[in-house]
């Protein structure tokens, strides 16, 4: 019940038999040891990401505020129009997870930009509020302790030890939802990063990505919708007209602290809208595209730099081995 109830909406509810110890995930590096656990959760999928498996690509363009110029130096808050590719995803491993599943939440939006140097940074970011582990070492136990609680696994099992010393777990996955629609939907980026402006002031932030209007559906209407209802709606509302989404960044207060993502900052801070994302085009074929694709969290450039928060090499690290065993 629950290892149910606590992770089904973290997508990380398809829970595989045991016979997983630890000693055996933790050959390797963290991040090798990160994907391992993960395909020990989801199981293996030549070809397809280690999370966030079921992708949507497409193209649009992003117009920073004056304001985004005046936080950061960073090149895509010129103003001029850039060129970005997006992929919304579906959380979990699974390449054919229904999109009203529990085990599709939360979902993904990832963001690409072309800057006109050939220079690219990415942003990568989910609808989670907030993340259930602070390190990639927690997040690797966290999916183990998984693997390890199937249904019959004996009490406590080693999922409920795990959520009793790491409480944010179960609150985390509370503070997601079902969207009616990828675009109606708020992605937010969890993780802190600093900007730096043109005198070397920094600014902490936390990145969002505020939908035109937000619209949650319950669990039981999601799960009867069709296997690819997202995904498809996306397809037609984008072939009618664009779809936008306001980036912004919610400011760290002084006092805040930026190292650890599963504690979210107050609602009262400062929120600065950086531009608009406009989404123009669903690629028709995504399966090709995000198979070349990678976003990486830390793919910075001068402007935005991380903060703190060891989330976000962890993250890297993975990325960078998923995306060496998808492309074999
Ligand atoms: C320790 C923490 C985390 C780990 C180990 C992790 C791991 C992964 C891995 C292995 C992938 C597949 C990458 C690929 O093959 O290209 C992935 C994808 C993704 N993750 Fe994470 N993740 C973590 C935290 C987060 C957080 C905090 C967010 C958002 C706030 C997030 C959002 C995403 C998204 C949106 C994708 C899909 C990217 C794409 O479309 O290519 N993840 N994650």
């Amino acid at each position: 019940m629950l290892r149910k109830s606590l992770l089904l909406s973290i997508g990380f509810g398809m829970l595989f038999g045991g016979g997983v110890s630890l000693a055996e995930a933790q050959s390797g590096s963290v991040p090798t040891q990160i994907v391992d656990a993960l395909n020990k959760v989801w199981g293996v999928h030549p070809g397809f990401r280690a999370n966030h498996a079921k992708g949507i690509v497409g193209q649009g363009t992003f117009k920073a505020s004056a304001d985004a110029a005046s936080l950061s130096k960073a090149a895509i808050f010129s103003g001029d129009t850039i060129p970005v590719t997006i992929r919304f995803s579906d959380s979990g491993g699974l390449p054919n997870v229904p999109d009203g599943s529990k085990l599709a939440v939360p979902h993904g939006l990832a963001i690409k930009f072309r800057l006109k140097d050939g220079s690219e940074t990415d942003m990568v970011i989910n609808s989670l509020k907030f993340f259930p582990v602070g390190t990639g070492e927690d997040f690797r136990d966290l999916l183990l302790a998984i693997a390890a609680s199937p249904p019959n696994a004996p009490q406590p099992t080693k999922l409920a030890l795990f959520v009793k010393t790491h409480p944010r777990v179960p609150l985390a996955s509370a503070s997601v939802h079902q969207p009616d629609s990828l675009a109606d939907e708020q992605y937010n980026g969890v993780d802190a990063f600093v900007f730096v402006d043109k005198n070397g002031k920094k600014q902490a932030f936390r990145y969002i990505a505020a939908p035109e209007k937000l619209v949650h559906i319950s669990d039981e209407e999601a799960a009867k919708k069709s296997p690819n209802y997202l995904f498809d709606e996306i397809a037609t509302r984008v072939a009618k007209a664009p779809v936008k989404f306001h980036l912004q960044a919610q400011l760290a207060a002084p006092g805040d602290v930026t190292k650890d993502p599963t504690i979210p900052w107050a609602a009262t801070n400062k929120v600065v809208d950086l531009g608009v994302l406009t989404i123009d085009k669903i690629d028709s074929d995504s399966l090709a595209e995000q198979k070349k694709l990678i976003f990486l969290p830390g793919a910075l450039i001068p402007g935005i730099e991380e903060s703190d928060d060891p989330l976000i090499d962890a993250r890297d690290g993975a990325y960078a081995v998923s995306f060496g065993r998808r492309s074999q």
